[in-house]
């Protein structure tokens, strides 16, 4: 099945309304999409007038004004937001990108992953990138299609001609100065649907850019390539023969449609989750090597690395925890997992042969963001895994690997968490590579089952419904606990972060192994305790004792809520409610584990009335100490 790609948004427009109105106000109604820049192109009759900004929206709007709205006169044209991934959030690397002449504009949604080799072929032909980003090769390429060869003065066939050699995901919309009042889009594993008006027609990432107009659409499939114009549209293949497009009818309302149906952001970020896990590999794995996306350490400082702190806050700390595992297992390194807030006041020890990694979604966390220059004051050197290109923890690393989970509207972290797993992961096989410690094959290996890992999220996400109906069961519980062994430990650490933060309910996660030391005092009759099951295939050791552990509260009354892999029999007779999960490698099991602890917590909070995306007291990025 192909991964949906969903990142920011595009609007794309032709028919009888001021073009620039309607692209606008669609872009502000994908606003909640979250992104770092915007940008317009509209077609004049004699040229394309363009504009973007880093920033708000506002910022480009602004813009507008400055240069007189009346430039920007026309019937057809398109807009974009930004997320960035390859290329700073600074003016010059939003879109759209144009070619040399300016004549072609090309906004872009994804991530063109053989976009190096496409600009070393556009330099050698003395082209000269205007840009860092991946987007701008595009439309060099559509520009020389369409002055050249079969595809020449065919806007559709060069694009055709064109997405034919890209690889990656992608939503492609395409205008030419020459040819106004058509707009062409072209899509692979990236969203984009047509609106179907009278006299006028769309193309869009999301429905909710157009609904107000019309809420008759078409949903375009893989490889597919549509052009619109006022009367109507085509859809073909990537070669050119006709293909059909599924036509339906938007039942959702606008709010509804911000969130793709969903009632809460966080809900759909969790549905996202196994195109922000296939995101965040793609393009990190080439020619058989893990890649990063910023390197300025060389693979001889890497080799030289004989210790490793991670450093984060909160979910992007219990990611750390998992990492330890892996890096440890993969690397034979010692790894510390440090809380960011506590790092540099215990004055660790450090020097150059040190690394820290600094996990952060928003790549601002001032706990962390202080961290990392304590280190680095100590010479260490830092690598960031961040979801922000371009914030302020990877400008200030020696080496980043960009999470591609897209924004995260939700306050609490759900899918950058276990993009943040994925990405330590290939962080510890980057290591382990550097290193010698993994023969290429054995990290070729490692990276496969990684792949397979967002099917395994989809069959979590098929069979998540008895975790919500427990949820809305336990909905008045004084508090829960969550016992885990081994990777499941971090497990049970952001089952319990979830609860806190989403249902203001009192919730702790345990080592099971520490459960005689103390916390068995809490058990008392009808207490929810989850417990996160190592597999079976594991550690067999691992396993028994923690069905002792769990006939240990389950004689003191718990109610056990049991996450366990699919067929393992031994555990059913401990579980007053059995959860299962696809078997995946040990290593990996926090990936498709956590799933319904989310969805746990979720749904607690919606029965008790909580606003799900904006629980109370917390921001989205901590930005103080
Ligand atoms: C996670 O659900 C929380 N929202 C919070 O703990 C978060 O993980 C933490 O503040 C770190 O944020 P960062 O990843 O942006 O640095
Ligand atoms: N990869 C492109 C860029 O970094 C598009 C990012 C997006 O989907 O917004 O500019």
């Amino acid at each position: 099945m192909a991964t949906l790609v969903r990142v920011c948004g595009i609007v794309g427009y032709v028919g009888h309304r001021p073009a620039l109105d309607v692209v606008v106000n669609g872009l502000k109604r994908l606003e909640y999409r979250g992104y770092d820049s915007a940008g317009v192109a509209i077609g004049t009759g004699e040229h394309l007038a363009m504009e973007r900004k880093a920033g708000r929206l506002a910022n480009l709007e602004a813009q507008l004004d400055a240069v007189g709205r009346a430039r920007f006169a026309g019937t057809s044209g398109m807009g974009h937001t930004r997320w960035a991934t390859h290329g700073a959030p600074v003016d010059r690397n939003s879109h759209p990108h144009s070619d040399t002449a300016g004549v072609i504009a090309v906004v872009h949604n994804g991530i063109i992953e053989n976009f190096a080799e496409l600009r070393a072929e556009l330099e050698s032909r003395g082209v000269e990138m205007a840009s860092d980003t991946d987007t701008e090769t595009t439309a060099h390429l559509i520009a020389l299609a369409y002055t050249e060869g079969e595809t020449k003065a065919d806007l559709a066939a060069s694009v055709r001609a064109v997405a034919r050699r890209l690889e990656g995901a992608f939503t492609l919309v395409i205008t030419h100065a020459e040819v106004p009042d058509l707009v062409v889009a072209a899509r692979r594993s990236s969203p984009l649907v047509v609106g179907v008006g009278a006299g006028e027609h769309f193309v869009a990432s999301d429905v909710a850019a157009f609904i107000e107009h019309t809420r008759e659409a078409v949903e375009l499939g893989q490889d597919q390539v549509v052009t619109i114009t006022r009367d109507g549209y085509a859809v073909t293949d990537f070669h050119g023969e006709p293909a059909s497009a599924k036509p339906f009818t938007v039942s959702w309302d606008l709010a509804c449609a911000e969130k793709g149906g969903h009632e809460y952001f966080m809900l759909k970020e969790i549905e996202e989750q196994p195109e922000a896990l296939a995101n965040t590999m793609r393009g990190h794995f080439g020619n058989g090597r893990v890649l990063l996306d910023e390197q300025r350490i060389s693979e001889q400082d890497l080799r030289d690395v004989d210790k490793v702190y991670v450093v984060a806050c909160g979910s992007a700390y219990h990611s750390g925890l998992v990492a330890k595992y892996a890096i440890e297992h993969w690397c034979r390194l010692p790894v510390e997992v440090e809380l960011a807030s506590e790092f540099r006041y215990r004055d660790p020890v450090l020097d150059r042969d040190t690394l820290v990694v600094a996990v952060s979604q928003s790549g601002e966390t001032a706990d962390t963001l202080e961290a990392i220059r304590h280190a680095r004051s100590q010479k260490a050197r830092v690598l960031a895994v961040c979801n922000t290109n371009g914030a302020q923890i990877p400008r200030e690393s020696d080496a980043v690997l960009y999470t591609h989970a897209g924004p995260e509207i939700g306050v609490a972290s759900t899918k950058a968490f276990l993009a943040q797993i994925a990405a330590n992961f290939l962080v510890g096989l980057a290591l382990a590579q550097a290193r010698g410690t993994k023969y290429p094959d054995e990290v070729a290996r490692e990276f496969a089952e990684l792949e397979a890992i967002p099917d395994a999220v989809r069959r979590v996400l098929s069979t998540v419904e008895e975790m919500r109906a427990l949820g809305r069961r336990l909905a008045d519980s004084k508090a829960v606990l969550f016992l885990g062994r081994h990777v499941g430990f971090p497990v049970a650490l952001e089952g319990a972060l979830k609860l806190k933060e989403l249902a203001y309910m009192h919730a702790e996660g345990f080592a099971a192994g520490e459960l005689k030391h103390g916390p068995i005092a809490l058990i008392e009759d009808g207490l929810p305790v989850v417990v996160v099951m190592p597999s079976p295939k594991g550690r067999a050791t691992l396993h028994g004792k923690l069905l002792s552990n769990i006939s240990e509260v389950q004689a003191r009354g718990a109610r056990t809520i049991v996450v366990a892999e699919e067929g393992d029999e031994r555990v059913r007779p401990f579980a007053d409610h059995l959860i299962e999960i696809p078997a995946v490698a040990t290593l990996l099991q926090p990936l498709v584990a956590t799933v319904p602890l989310q969805v746990f917590s979720a749904e607690i909070a919606r029965t008790r009335g909580y606003d799900v995306d904006k629980p109370r007291n917390l921001a989205k990025s901590v930005t103080v100490e």
